[in-house]
Formats: C-alpha cells, sequence, structure tokens
C-alpha cells in the first residue's frame, strides 16, 4: 500500500461489472468488443489494465505516472497498457475505446476534465470491462459507470490553502491572484471553490484569476500578464506548484522576491515545489499525493476477483510551510 491514509468512505454493494469482466474473461470473448479475453485475461493470472493518463504537464503527473507504471508490473501480476493524452479529452476518449476493443481486463484513468464521459463509460460497460478512476473525479449522474474513484479531496486541498492564508494574513487588505489549473478539470474547480470558501469573510480579496493549465509555462506567462495589470498584487494562490514556479519566475524577471514582496502559496507539494518553500521563494503549500499506484493496484485485483469495492477512496493530504518543509524534504519521495 502507498503510504496514503485512506479515508475508505462510502461502501459499494458487490460489483456487477465485475462479474461481467470475470465472465468476459472466459470463453466467449474474442469478439471485438468482448472484455478480456485477447490481451490473456486474468483467467491466467495476469491482469490487462488499460490506462489512459492526463498527460505530462507537471512534477506531480510525472510521480503519478511513475508510481502506477512502478506498481503496476509483471512481477505484481500485470499487464499494463499505458496510454498519454497530452491533456486532450478526445485521445483519452480513444484510448478507452481501444482497450475496450482490445478487450483488457480493467480500464482505469485519470479524467483531463469532470463532463463528456458518460457515452464512452456506458460503452465499456456494454462490453463489461469495469472502469476504476484515478485522481480526478467525473460528473456524471450515474455511478454505476464506473467501480471506484482513487484520489485526494480537492476542495479540502483549497480550503487548507485559504485557511492558513486567512490565519496569516487576514486584516491587511491583501489583494491576491489566482493561477488556475486547466479549465474544467476536477481540481480547477473545486480548489477555487474550497479556496473562495475559506477567505469568505476575511478582507482578502481575490483580484484576478485565470488558468495556466497545470503548466509551469502557461503560469510563468499567465504570472506576467497579471503583473503588468496589477501593481498591487501581494499574494499568488497557485493550483499547483508548476504554476507557482513559473509565477515565481515572472516574479523575478519583474525585480521582485518572490516569498516576500509577493506571497505564493500553492497545492501539490512535489520535489522542486518543497525546493522552493524551503528556499523562501513559495510560503505555504497543501500536499496532494501522487501515489496512487498500490492503491490502484489493489482495487483493480478486487475488481476483477469479484470483490466489493469501496466507491469513494480518499487520499490523505497534509500541508508545509518553510520549516516543516525543512524537514520534511530529504525523505521526499516525490
Ligand atoms: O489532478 C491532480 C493535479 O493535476 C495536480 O495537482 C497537478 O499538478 C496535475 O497536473
Amino acid at each position: 500500500m502507498a503510504r496514503t491514509t485512506l479515508t475508505r468512505t462510502v461502501l459499494a454493494a458487490a460489483s456487477a461489472a465485475a462479474l461481467f469482466a470475470l465472465g468476459a474473461c472466459s470463453s466467449d470473448a474474442g469478439t471485438a468488443t468482448g472484455g478480456g479475453g485477447q490481451s490473456g485475461g486474468a483467467d491466467d493470472g495476469v491482469i490487462t489494465l488499460g490506462f489512459s493518463q492526463v498527460g505530462a504537464e507537471s512534477g506531480w503527473r510525472a510521480a503519478n505516472t511513475k508510481s502506477i507504471q512502478d506498481t503496476l508490473t509483471a512481477e505484481n501480476g500485470f499487464d499494463l497498457k499505458f496510454s498519454d493524452a497530452q491533456q486532450k479529452q478526445e485521445n483519452q476518449i480513444q484510448a478507452i475505446r481501444s482497450y475496450i476493443t482490445q478487450g483488457v481486463d480493467v480500464i482505469a484513468f485519470s479524467p483531463v476534465v469532470e463532463t463528456g464521459w458518460d457515452a464512452v463509460l456506458e460503452e465499456a460497460k456494454a462490453a463489461g470491462i469495469p472502469v476504476i478512476l484515478t485522481d480526478r473525479a467525473v460528473d456524471s449522474e450515474d455511478e454505476s459507470l464506473y467501480e471506484s474513484f482513487i484520489g485526494s479531496d480537492f476542495v479540502k486541498e483549497g480550503q487548507m490553502a485559504g485557511e492558513w492564508v486567512v490565519d496569516q494574513y487576514d486584516g491587511e487588505g491583501y489583494k491576491v491572484v489566482e493561477l488556475q489549473g486547466t479549465t474544467g478539470a476536477a481540481p480547477a474547480i473545486d480548489r477555487k471553490e474550497g479556496f473562495e470558501a475559506a477567505i469568505e469573510g476575511s478582507d482578502l480579496e481575490i483580484i484576478d484569476s485565470q488558468t495556466g493549465n497545470f503548466t509551469r509555462a502557461e503560469g510563468k506567462t499567465v504570472m506576467e500578464g497579471f503583473l503588468n495589470k496589477h501593481d498591487d498584487i501581494d499574494l499568488v494562490y497557485a493550483h499547483n506548484d508548476d504554476m507557482g514556479l513559473g509565477a515565481i519566475e515572472a516574479i523575478e524577471a519583474a525585480g521582485m522576491t518572490p516569498g516576500e514582496d509577493i506571497k505564493i502559496v500553492t497545492v501539490d507539494a512535489v520535489k522542486d515545489g518543497m525546493q522552493a518553500l524551503v528556499d523562501g521563494k513559495i510560503n505555504y503549500i497543501v500536499e496532494c499525493n501522487p501515489l496512487l499506484g498500490p492503491d490502484l493496484a489493489e482495487i483493480a485485483k478486487k475488481v476483477v476477483a469479484g470483490e466489493e469495492v469501496e466507491k469513494r477512496i480518499v487520499v490523505e493530504d497534509q500541508a508545509f510551510d518553510q520549516e516543516a518543509a525543512k524537514e520534511a524534504l530529504p525523505t521526499r519521495e516525490y
């Protein structure tokens, strides 16, 4: 298991789709959309799992990909088929359709945006292939379209960031700019919501907010725009470390000192972000744990075995100020 403490919340009933998948792994598999058989199937002891990753947009994503690839190995009983969607929903839908055609035992994916998944998930369900969501949620009325969702509580992450900011700076009339994640993505929607709820009633004001698409380059460009437009920015709230690191570059290029002239709060706590926190360039980071591979492996094995799985597995996150980062960085896994 990952070092994550899992808050096992809602217990799902035994998975009908898992039973479908088991059935499909045996005799009549072999049609283009029949689950399981073509790639070996779980009846030979190997679970063929098709994983559609969002992309390679951030340090967090790199750590998440590594965790999945390091865990879903042949030694651990998996035949992992992995694809990178380059942050495009159409690429993810194409990958999922390809996994359905190949007849994998399980499909897992981290949805780049929340909406627009019902049709392809219904195709997977019709083919008897169970789906596991990792990292990000889908916004679907029909929860039977997936077996389990493993990932952090992004609203809580935003709240933790906002609560720290209020605790530190309320009463000083701080002007805040926000670097949002990918438009329509669960972490962008939820981290915004949580932060706004936490600062409500304080004298902190969000004076501008734009997407930086979770990348360092776009975070820098958007921050340059903010600095050209506003001369009264006190704090940057970035939905991930990479955009915060881009903002640092823009602030330094404008002749100011990040972490002092303009405070920075981010989410993720990957090594580069933690180093910037230790260096005093970032002021606070809320963690988002990317090590989801072990939990995915465990849930996939249970689903294929027809065992009960939890519908929602919440990965617990912590938060770091500069002092805490100094202690944590030397032994940080990612
Ligand atoms: O969905 C998790 C988010 O996606 C991470 O916080 C961000 O860095 C990544 O791109």
